[in-house]
This record gives structure tokens, C-alpha cells and sequence, in this order.
């Protein structure tokens, strides 16, 4: 008996030792699962739709080191890891529109590539006043931002985009909102407003407002129930009456799409809402000065090939400079993988 109660705790104390490291392989494992899956879906569709001379292999080779690395870090916290499991269940209602657009997307996309188009006509199909630069069909995608379809796939594309690293990158803006109710929120070009549940599933349940142009994505973000205020309205002319009168401004993705004129209005439009003191938490691409030289050199493909006309301009523009014209401060500036998050505040 003591013999055998012996054995046993000798076996247990052997797999104690196992336990650790399996707790670090695991997590491990599990990312590479992730991005490996990923990736392999972004070079397919990549491949079988674009050149891909001329893309430095280092640049991905590097970035699914760093979606790894984005992985490993954010799914070890077991709380994020719940949230962004139920957000991307979540996604699985959009996930049939999605492979049901694949074939005609890259069919689409590769006609594109033969007639040597940079860009295909997009067609609005309401009288409001879009600006010219949005006319244009983003990211290739079907009638630009303005069809149902495109706003269903969004996610899905950007989550290839990413190699699984979308809704992770947006983890680290919700991070800087405080738990709570008490808030009044503008996310600015809020698309389907899919990171809205993700933040709720992590007590930020404030009061938010989401303004964008295209009433598709804003009605895919009614289909997904997002708990906000959706409003079709250009983020360079927002209404008079809102001036200071948001606590937090968020603004994700929107500046890389737009030209310079344009920015600069954008800028000054969310300073203008924003309260006395208020916070700016603005998320979108790295930029040449963040960039190594594959990055850069990858900057000038996506510019052609995901048809963002405006891309290049953006990643030379001095952001800081730029919001500091408007009275905006940069307090805190982060890196998350491809993206970067800017924290600014608002001159009392
Ligand atoms: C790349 S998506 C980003 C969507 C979302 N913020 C996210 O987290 O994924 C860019 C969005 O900006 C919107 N947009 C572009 N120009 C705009 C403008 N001037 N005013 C308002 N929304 C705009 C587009 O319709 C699109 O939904």
C-alpha cells in the first residue's frame, strides 16, 4: 500500500513537471493553428487572384512571426481569449456569405488584374452626397463599400487581411476604454461595427454612436444587433450640435482611405465633438517611419493590388502634427502588429 501511494505521487510529481511546459506549448500551438490557417487562405486567394512577384517573401515570413507573436500574447489572458472566442462565434452568420462570395470576388478581382484596371465603377444606389475619393471600390471590393455583400464579408476578408489578427489588433483599443456604462462614445467610420461586441463582452457597455457612410455596412451592423446609434453620415461634416459633446472618440481603419484634404477635416470634426479633456483612441496602418524596409516595400503593393489609392500619402503624413493642429495631443502611441493605436487628448 505505502508502496503503491508512493508510486503515485512519484507519477504525480513527473506529471507536474509536464504541466508546465505543456501550458506554454499549448497557447503556442494553438496561435500557429490560427495564423498558419489564416495564412494559408490569404496566399490562396492571393495567388490564384494577384501577381505575387515582387512581394518580398521576408515581409511574410516576418509579419506570421508577428501575428504569432500578437496570438500568443492576447489569447494567454483566459478572459480576452473568451471574449474573442464569442466574437468570432459571432462571426460564423456571416461566414456562409463569405464563401459563397470567394469564387466571384477572386473571379472579379482577376478580370480586374487582365484588363489592367485599377478601378471598377461603384454605384450608389441612394441620393446622399458622397465625396468623390469614396467611389471607389476599396480593397476590391464588390460595388466598394456600398453593397450588402461587401459589408457581410468585411470581417472575413480583413480577418485573411490579418492572418487572424484583426480582431486582435482592435483588442488593444478596447483595452484603454474603462469598464463600465457611463460614457458617450463616437466610433467614427464604424463599418458593421463588429469590434462593439467584443468590447461588450468586456464590460464596455457605454452609449455609443456609429457614424459611417455606406448604409450597408451600417445595416449589417443593425443585422448583428450592435447595441449603438447608427447614423449614415460623412465623418468631415458631423452635426453642429455635437459639438463637445463626447467623452471618447474611436476611430478605427479610416485615414489610410482617405486623402489629404480629407483627413485633415476628419481631424478636425473629431476634435470639435470631443469634450474638453476628452480622449481620441485612433487605430490604423503602421507607417513608413514604423516600417522596416520589407514593410515599406510591401506598402506600395498594397497600394496597387488592395486598390487603397491613398495608402502610400497616408503612410508618409506626420500624425501627430496633424491632430495637433486640431488641438489633439498624443499621450501614448503603441504598436499592435500591422496597425498601430494613437491615445490623444483634448486641450482643456
Ligand atoms: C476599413 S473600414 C473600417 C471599419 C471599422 N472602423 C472597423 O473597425 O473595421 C473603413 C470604413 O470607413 C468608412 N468611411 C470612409 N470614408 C468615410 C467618411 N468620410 N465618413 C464616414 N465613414 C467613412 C467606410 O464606409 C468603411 O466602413
Amino acid at each position: 500500500m505505502t508502496h503503491a501511494t508512493s508510486t503515485l505521487s512519484r507519477s504525480l510529481a513527473q506529471l507536474e513537471q509536464f504541466r508546465a511546459p505543456l501550458s506554454q506549448v499549448l497557447p503556442r500551438l494553438r496561435s500557429a493553428g490560427r495564423v498558419g490557417l489564416h495564412a494559408g487562405g490569404l496566399m490562396s486567394a492571393w495567388a490564384s487572384a494577384l501577381p505575387v512577384d515582387g512581394v518580398d517573401l521576408a515581409f511574410f515570413k516576418n509579419s506570421f512571426a508577428g501575428a504569432m507573436a500578437l496570438h500568443a500574447r492576447v489569447l494567454a489572458d483566459p478572459d480576452k481569449r473568451e471574449a474573442l472566442a464569442q466574437a468570432e462565434r459571432e462571426d460564423l452568420f456571416t461566414l456562409p456569405v463569405f464563401l459563397a462570395s470567394v469564387l466571384p470576388d477572386l473571379w472579379r478581382i482577376r478580370s480586374k488584374q487582365r484588363e489592367e484596371r485599377q478601378r471598377l465603377p461603384v454605384e450608389p444606389r441612394d441620393v446622399f452626397p458622397y465625396p468623390d475619393y469614396y467611389l471607389n471600390d476599396f480593397h476590391n471590393q464588390a460595388n466598394g463599400g456600398l453593397s450588402l455583400r461587401s459589408a457581410l464579408t468585411y470581417e472575413w476578408q480583413i480577418r485573411l487581411l490579418f492572418m487572424g489578427a484583426n480582431r486582435l489588433m482592435r483588442q488593444g483599443l478596447i483595452d484603454q476604454i474603462p469598464e463600465g456604462d457611463y460614457l458617450d462614445v463616437l466610433d467614427v467610420a464604424c463599418g458593421p461595427a463588429t469590434w462593439l461586441g467584443q468590447a461588450w463582452a468586456q464590460n464596455r457597455r457605454h452609449r455609443y454612436t456609429g457614424i459611417d457612410l455606406s448604409p450597408s455596412y451600417l445595416e449589417a451592423a443593425r443585422l448583428l444587433r450592435r447595441k449603438a446609434t447608427l447614423l449614415q453620415m460623412n465623418a468631415e461634416r458631423m452635426l453642429p450640435e455635437w459639438t463637445g459633446r463626447f467623452d471618447l472618440v474611436t476611430c478605427i481603419w479610416l485615414f489610410h482611405e482617405l486623402p489629404g484634404e480629407a483627413m485633415e477635416c476628419v481631424a478636425a470634426e473629431m476634435a470639435r465633438v470631443l469634450e474638453p479633456g476628452g480622449t481620441l483612441l485612433f487605430m490604423d496602418a503602421i507607417q513608413e517611419a514604423d516600417a522596416t524596409e520589407e514593410e515599406q516595400g510591401a506598402f506600395r503593393h498594397f497600394q496597387v493590388y488592395f486598390n487603397e489609392p491613398y495608402f502610400e500619402d497616408y503612410t508618409r503624413t506626420d500624425l501627430p502634427e496633424l491632430f495637433a493642429r486640431h488641438g489633439l495631443r498624443v499621450e501614448r502611441t503603441e504598436r499592435w502588429f500591422m496597425s498601430k493605436l494613437l491615445t490623444l487628448r483634448k486641450e482643456e
